[in-house]
């Protein structure tokens, strides 16, 4: 079973031609809302692809929380974890996308930032577990999960997300660290590293394994010393939002069904790709049945 500890959010979307400069005014005819959050999406994309899932989280008592449950339940995630805060606002995201699909976000925590460890129950965290956590709540709180949760024999997955410096004890609590090139940077404090080489360096500093995504250049994935390369599907992308953490939630239920790593790594390749078709971050998250007819696509390389 999948144990998702992050954050929920509620993402106003709005497409723009370019992203407004500083000071630069720009119209867009109207904006499209849609539930968000790194850890709700890995949630989603984890149950879509057959996982049972568990999320547990935070939202507000207010009429937005609803957008961002109503989902996750859809996609057939367990939200008997989500506490509603009265003080504070559900999370939210002012996503813009540009005519290329790229993004630029800001959130506004809410609740996120009042979650804490505490709220995972004990019996939660045993060896048939997969932890998923991003860095989404605050890190300190994320640490003592999953410190708790590799003490009791759980696979830990860290997505760093959003790029952030963490303290190596994190890291080495995490069986895997999946970063894009950004977050690698920041992790291993150098920038203009090969793909190959990051992944290396960043498992070797967490004691375990790492992968990382390239967006169009595919994925890296270095475990025991080996690196797996995967590249991506054709496809011409309509809005990148969520795409990683599709890769990460498709990763971790592949991880959680124990699938070979390289066809894992080539179902989260090929989610992550669907996932660019549609608007929106769980809204454009594919099923498994999707998953397994593109991940035929995906070229593999191991070395
Ligand atoms: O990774 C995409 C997500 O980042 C969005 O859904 C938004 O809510 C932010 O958390």
């Amino acid at each position: 079973m999948i144990v998702v500890f992050g954050s929920l959010n509620v993402d106003f979307f709005l497409k723009v031609k370019a992203f407004p400069k500083p000071g630069e005014t720009v119209l867009t005819p109207r904006s499209v809302v849609r539930a968000g959050g790194k850890g709700a999406n890995q949630a989603a994309a984890a149950a879509k692809a057959g996982a049972r899932v568990e999320m547990i989280g935070a939202v507000g008592t207010d009429a937005t929380a609803s957008v961002a449950l109503d989902s996750l339940r859809t996609a057939g995630v367990d939200c008997s974890g989500v506490l509603r805060m009265k003080d504070e606002p559900t999370g939210m995201a002012m996503i813009t996308v540009d005519e290329k699909a790229e993004n630029s976000i800001v959130v506004a925590s809410g609740a996120n930032a009042a979650l804490t460890a505490d709220a995972v129950p004990d019996a939660l965290l045993t060896p048939d577990t997969v932890l998923v956590v991003q860095l989404e709540t605050p890190v300190a709180e994320v640490s003592r999960v999953l410190r708790r949760a590799k003490e009791k024999g759980a696979t830990t997955v860290l997505n760093a997300a959003p790029a952030a410096v963490v303290d190596e004890a994190v890291l080495k609590a995490a069986d895997w660290v999946i970063v894009n090139e950004t977050e690698a940077e920041t992790l291993t404090g150098q920038k203009a590293l090969s793909f190959e080489k990051a992944v290396s360096e960043l498992a070797e500093k967490a004691g375990g394994n790492c992968i990382l995504t390239a967006g169009a250049a595919g994925a890296v994935l270095c475990a025991g010393g080996r690196i797996v390369r995967a590249g991506t599907l054709p496809i011409r992308p309509v809005d990148t939002t969520g795409a990683g953490d599709c890769f990460v939630g498709v990763f971790a239920a592949m991880i959680d069904a124990k699938t070979p790593l390289p066809d894992a790594l080539k179902a989260a390749c090929a989610g992550a790709g669907l996932a660019c078709l549609k608007t929106g971050a769980q809204d454009a998250q594919p099923s498994l049945s999707e998953i397994r007819r593109a991940a035929s696509e995906i070229k593999i390389e191991i070395r």
